[in-house]
């Protein structure tokens, strides 16, 4: 029975080619006047994206600073200096313009200027909530977390080795420009992870054992079944722009909360295991999720077993007779050999880490002291169990 739930997407898409012009109108129309434009690495600079993003802005007779060096599993140091330069230069707007790892720095910036007599790593510590924060807004290159339109932001602590996330609507992007020609250019590694991370956005709302509703379910399995399609078109032809589109789109639905839409709230203990993993082993997102979900599937499917049936039948295309047992574990298999088609490791030595056993135990108690209370839907795990979990990934 499906329960109660409210539905808050307020962002604003732009899709499709050339959209990133129009970035100085917007921000004008959502009342920025003084951006900070947070951007990563190389990539936004040699495509010639934040070029045409200054030049747009310029063009709206607005103002910006600049803070690059976002690195993958994005660090607070950067989220300090942000909010360093943001309150220097009396910073009204964050624009983001790259990845999840961008997008969540111009976030955690945007808590911290709303309010600059707080530590913002309380909200990741999770010993407060916010109250306020300056708008964001994101220019996306790469699809994958969904940070462009989620109330989602993850940030890595590299004093402690934490890595963790704080969820709150305030955050939620003004709007997003998302133009699937600029994905193009993106390492197959970084689709694959991608094309992982929108999956298991969708999975984790989809494996609970509370509220499932037809028509969550419906759009959940069709999303999967397009992912799946696309990332093997991308995986032999990087430059279809088709298939970029399609796999855009699906990032920002998967993460919006359409997907979960009348259930409990959904599992994410693939996710919260595998931020530990990020926080301790520095591993690309999506490629953690990949690594360690067929390990918690195995794990937790005896107590979730009709889902994982019908996610064998209707997800994976599993038309064998047997029992529940057996075709709930062979749409799992099918899972594991999609991830392998694509070139996405399934287990902790094909991810490339090879943790401890004190590790190990370290990274479940972690993840247990990250869970807030929360430890999954499919299956609630011990801290036992997530040592358990790991350990299974890792042999
Ligand atoms: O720094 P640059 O040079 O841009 O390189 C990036 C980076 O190395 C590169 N890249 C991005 N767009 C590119 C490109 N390279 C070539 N061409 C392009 N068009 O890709 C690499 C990865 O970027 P990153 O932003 O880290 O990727 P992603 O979007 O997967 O973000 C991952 C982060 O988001 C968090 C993850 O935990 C991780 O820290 N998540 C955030 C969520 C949220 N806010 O709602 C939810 C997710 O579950 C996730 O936890
Ligand atoms: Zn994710």
């Amino acid at each position: 029975m499906a329960n109660d739930f409210e539905f808050y997407s307020p962002t604003r898409v732009i899709f499709g080619r050339e959209t990133e012009q129009e970035a100085g109108r917007l921000v004008r129309e959502c009342g920025g006047s003084n951006v900070l434009l947070v951007y990563g690495g190389k990539s936004a600079v040699k495509s010639g994206l934040l070029q045409t993003v200054k030049e747009s802005l310029e063009k709206s007779g607005i103002r910006y600073q600049e803070l690059g060096g976002i690195v993958p599993n994005p660090r607070l140091d950067k989220v300090y200096e942000g909010i360093r330069i943001g309150r220097q230069e009396k910073t009204d707007f964050l624009l983001g313009v790259g990845g999840g790892s961008v997008i969540d720095t111009a976030k955690a910036i945007a808590y911290g200027l709303a309010e600059p007599e707080m530590d913002v790593w309380e909200l990741f510590a999770h010993t407060r909530t916010a109250k306020k924060c300056l708008p964001v807004a994101s220019i996306l290159t790469i699809a994958a977390a969904g940070s462009e339109t989620s109330k989602g932001c993850v940030i890595t602590n590299e004093t402690t080795g934490e890595k963790r996330a704080y969820d709150d609507n305030l955050a939620r992007p003004r709007f997003a420009i998302m133009n699937p020609e600029y994905t193009a250019t993106l390492p197959d590694y970084q689709t694959e992870s991608g094309c992982v991370d929108i999956m298991m956005h969708t999975m984790e709302r989809y494996f609970t054992n509370g509220g499932n509703m037809e028509i969550t379910d419906a759009i959940a399995e069709g999303l999967l079944r397009t992912v799946m399609k696309n990332a093997r078109i991308l995986h032999d032809d990087p430059s279809n722009y088709e298939a970029r589109a399609e796999i855009m789109w699906a990032g920002s639905i998967a993460h919006n909360d359409l997907t979960g839409c009348g259930n409990d709230g959904g599992d994410f203990m693939t996710h919260k295991l595998e931020h530990e993993m990020g926080g301790m082993f520095d591993v690309t997102h999506g490629a953690g999720l990949a690594a360690v979900w067929p390990s918690w599937a195995r794990f937790v499917y005896q107590c979730a077993l009709p889902r994982f049936v019908r996610f064998a039948r209707n997800v994976m295309g599993i038309v064998m007779d047997g029992t529940d047992e057996e075709i709930a574990l062979a749409g799992i298999a099918a899972m594991e050999a999609f991830y392998n088609s694509i070139g996405m490791p399934v287990n902790f030595s094909e991810l490339g880490i090879h943790p401890t056993k004190e590790q190990i135990g370290e990274m479940a108690e972690r993840c247990m002291a990250a869970c807030d209370g929360h430890t999954g839907s499919a299956k609630k795990l011990s801290v036992q169990d997530m040592a358990a979990i790991y350990r299974m990934a890792d042999e």
